[in-house]
């Protein structure tokens, strides 16, 4: 009796912990990777730098900027990356930069993702070439 009571605390409390939460853990290259390409890269890449960003990878979207971090591991509310996507759509530093915002689910994603420590890929799966002609096209 006493037993099972312990045990059943037990597991809620393993249950209430992140690690085993139901909830897996973002992935970069299914659920980040895919928005960046379609949404961002256009306008933020090597060539096209706005507003002196490019997401093509991570060494580049890790770049000191004086404009503030693009990306604090852990820290959404300090991540450009997530607050610009989070503005009024009349600011004019809302992103993206078009007419139509992230669905919320991708918006999450991205939260979520940061809040979990933003892990980049190096290498060839890091690496986010833009789109042509796809931003601001869903
Ligand atoms: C149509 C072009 C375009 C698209 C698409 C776009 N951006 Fe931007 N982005 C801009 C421009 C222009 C600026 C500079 C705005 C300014 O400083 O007023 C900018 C600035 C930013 C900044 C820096 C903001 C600051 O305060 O310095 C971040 C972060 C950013 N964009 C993230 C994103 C993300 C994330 C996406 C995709 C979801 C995205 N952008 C899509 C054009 C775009």
């Amino acid at each position: 009796m006493k037993l099972s009571f312990y045990l059943l605390s037990l597991i809620a409390i393993a249950a209430s912990h992140p690690a085993f939460s139901a909830d897996p853990p973002v992935d970069f290259e299914r659920q980040i990777k895919p928005v960046i390409a379609d949404r961002c890269v256009e306008c933020h890449n090597s060539e096209n730098l706005m507003g002196g960003l490019s997401l093509e990878n991570h060494e580049h979207a890790m770049r000191e900027r004086k404009q503030g971090a693009v990306i604090v591991p852990k820290v959404p509310g300090k991540s450009l990356l997530y607050v610009t996507l989070t503005l009024p759509v009349r600011d004019n530093k809302a992103m993206p930069a078009t007419a139509h915002r992230l669905p919320h689910d991708e918006i999450e994603a991205i939260r979520h993702w940061i809040l979990e420590g933003a892990t980049w890929p190096d290498g060839k799966v890091g690496e986010i070439a833009p789109r042509r002609g796809r931003a601001g096209n869903r």
